[in-house]
C-alpha cells in the first residue's frame, strides 16, 4: 500500500474528476481513494482505464455508506461500486462510518475478501472502542482505519491502539481542508522554511514519520506534484516536538461521538445524493 494516495472527496463534476485523477496518475499517484457517497467512482474508474497502466499497479479504495450497511445491502453495494468503476476487484473496501448494521456489512466484506474480490477490508471513522469491539466479534481484523488526522488533531493514543492491533492508520483531510489557517500556521511555516519545503510537504512528511498513510486531495497539478514529493527530507525530533504542540485534542471536522454530528451525518434522509445510493 503506497504511503501517499490521492483523495477525490467533493469533486462531484465527473468530467473534472476524471481529468484531475488522470493528472494525479501522470504525477505518479497509484493509490486512489473514493467512496460511493462521493458520486465519482465512475470517473475514477475511467481515468484508471484511460491511463493504459496495468490495473495491478493501482491501489484502489472505495467505501460503503450507511444505506449500504447490512449483509445483503453491502454485497449489492460492492457490486454497484465494481460496475461503476469498471473493475473486477478492489484493493481496499471500507465501512465508511461506524453507524448502521456494520457487523452485517463486515460479514459480507469478509466473504468478498475470501473470494479474492477485495484484497483488504477495513473501516473508517471508527473510534478505538468500536475497533476493539469489532476485533473481538469477527474473524478478520480490519487492515486499515481511515480517520480524520492532521496537526490539529493528532490522535496519539488511538495510533498506539491501532499499532497494538496491527491496523494501518490512514489520515483523511491531512490538511484539515485548510481549516484554522493550516497552510499559514507560523510553527509549520517556520519548519517548512528551515527545510526549504512547503507547509503541505511538512504535514505529509510528519505523517510518514508517524507511519500514517495520507490521501491529500487537490484539483491543481502543481499541488499534486508538491504533495507527492516528500521523500528528500526528514523532520528532526525538535520539528516533531514543535508540531505535537499544535494538537487541539479534538476533531475539527467530524466527531462521531457527538449526538448532533451523528444527526448531521444521518441528514442523508433529506439528502437526495445519499438516498439515491
Ligand atoms: N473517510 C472519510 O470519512 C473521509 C472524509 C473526508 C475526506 N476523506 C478522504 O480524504 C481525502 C482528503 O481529504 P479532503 O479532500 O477532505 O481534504 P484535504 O486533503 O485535507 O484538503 C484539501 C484542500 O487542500 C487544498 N490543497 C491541497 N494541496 C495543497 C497544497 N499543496 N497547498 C495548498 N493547498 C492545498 C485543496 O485545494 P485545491 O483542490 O484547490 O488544490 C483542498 O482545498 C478526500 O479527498 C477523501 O478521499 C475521507
Amino acid at each position: 500500500m503506497p504511503m501517499i494516495g490521492f483523495g477525490v472527496f467533493q469533486i462531484t463534476d465527473l468530467q473534472l474528476c476524471e481529468q484531475v485523477v488522470s493528472d494525479a496518475i501522470s504525477v505518479g499517484y497509484r493509490l486512489l481513494d473514493t467512496a460511493s457517497v462521493y458520486k465519482n467512482e465512475s470517473a475514477v474508474g475511467a481515468a484508471i482505464h484511460k491511463s493504459g497502466i496495468p490495473r495491478e499497479e493501482f491501489f484502489v479504495t472505495s467505501k460503503a455508506y450507511m444505506p449500504e450497511m447490512g449483509y445483503e445491502k453491502t454485497k449489492e453495494a460492492f457490486e454497484r461500486t465494481l460496475s461503476k468503476m469498471g473493475l473486477d476487484y478492489l484493493d481496499l473496501y471500507l465501512i465508511h462510518q461506524p453507524f448502521a448494521d456494520y457487523y452485517g456489512a463486515w460479514r459480507a466484506m469478509e466473504e468478498l475478501y475470501k473470494k479474492g474480490l477485495i484484497r483488504a477490508i477495513g473501516v473508517s471513522n471508527f473510534p478505538s472502542d468500536r475497533i476493539i469491539d469489532l476485533c473481538y466479534n469477527t474473524d478478520t481484523i480490519p487492515a486499515v482505519n481511515q480517520i480524520e488526522l492532521h496537526p490539529f488533531y493528532q490522535r496519539e493514543d488511538e495510533l498506539e491502539i491501532l499499532k497494538e492491533y496491527k491496523i494501518q492508520p490512514q489520515a483523511w483531510a491531512p490538511f484539515a481542508e485548510g481549516l484554522n489557517n493550516m497552510f499559514s500556521n507560523p510553527v509549520l511555516t517556520k519548519i517548512a522554511n528551515t527545510h526549504g519545503k512547503s507547509v503541505a510537504q511538512v504535514i505529509l512528511r510528519w505523517n510518514v514519520e508517524r507511519n500514517v498513510i495520507t490521501i491529500p486531495k487537490s484539483t491543481h497539478k502543481n499541488r499534486m506534484e508538491e504533495n507527492f514529493n516528500i521523500w528528500d527530507f526528514e523532520l528532526s525530533d525538535n520539528d516533531m516536538a514543535e508540531i505535537s504542540k499544535l494538537d487541539l485534542h479534538r476533531p475539527q471536522m467530524l466527531d462521531t461521538r457527538n449526538p448532533n454530528e451523528v444527526k448531521r451525518v444521518y441528514g442523508f434522509k433529506d439528502n437526495p445524493v445519499i438516498t439515491s445510493l
